[in-house]
């Protein structure tokens, strides 16, 4: 009932979002992974569908209770950043918008041991792991995006000041190629795990579009809003 109240504004669009942090194998019982909780990018999921939108959700290890509030979305489950790149690429041809919320891992494993590494096996000499770099799905994305698609990246930083943080911003957005960047500052004890969220918007003109401050669903519509007017 709520929902039907809200004004349809997104309504006719079909947007993408991804979510959550993806997970790269070291052996079949352990990974590589960041502690993004996917909330951020499931309330844009919520917003933007809820605004009328047509959803997909690519969720990369989501918790189901936050995957339990997108009745109406449909929520695509994938595990490593090579998976979310997979499916992102196969939604974004047909979406209007395309949201990169989820924090992909930049490296992934050379090569996954197919049985657990074993204190035994290693005989007192830590191993070491050989990294390699994974696509950049955002920045794939923007530079194959059709036309008058929007592109819109996320990116969580440690800044030293709030100029930093702005200034960081534009030099990703540029990087990427996206319309808008959703900065936001992250630290031990900021950003992961809570209800609230706080976030600098970077637009193509790299001037500051917007900025907003409150629960992870009011920042969301801050993001979407940020969409739309970029649309318009
Ligand atoms: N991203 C992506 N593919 C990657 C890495 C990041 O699509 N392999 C996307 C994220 O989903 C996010 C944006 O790029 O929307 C910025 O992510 P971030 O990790 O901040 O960018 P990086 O270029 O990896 O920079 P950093 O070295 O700061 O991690
Ligand atoms: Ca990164």
């Amino acid at each position: 009932i709520a929902a039907a109240l809200r004004p349809q504004d997104a309504a006719g669009l079909r947007i993408v979002v991804s979510a959550g942090g993806t997970r790269e194998p070291i052996d079949p019982v352990r990974y590589l992974g960041n502690r993004s909780s996917g909330r951020q990018g499931a309330a844009i999921a919520r917003a933007a569908a809820d605004r009328g939108a047509e959803v997909t959700l690519v969720a990369a290890h989501v918790d189901d209770v936050v995957v339990a509030e997108l009745a109406g979305i449909d929520v695509r489950r994938v595990g490593t950043a090579a998976e979310l790149g997979q499916v992102m690429r196969e939604f974004a041809p047909t979406a209007d918008v395309v949201i990169m919320a989820a924090a992909v891992a930049d490296y992934r494993v050379a090569e996954v041991a197919q049985r657990k590494l074993t204190k035994e096996a290693a005989n007192g000499v830590p191993p070491t792991l050989e990294l390699v770099e994974n696509d950049d799905i955002l920045a794939t994305l923007a530079r194959d995006r059709r036309e008058g698609q929007t592109i819109v990246g996320f990116a969580a930083e440690t800044p030293e000041t709030g100029e930093d943080l702005v200034e960081r911003g534009v030099r990703k957005r540029r990087r990427k190629g996206a319309d808008l960047l959703v900065v936001n500052a992250v630290g031990w004890t900021q950003g992961f795990e809570s209800a609230d969220n706080t976030v600098t918007i970077i637009d193509a003109r790299d001037s500051v579009a917007a900025s907003a401050s409150g629960t992870k669903r009011e920042v969301a519509d801050a993001v979407v809003d940020a969409v739309l007017a970029v649309r318009a």
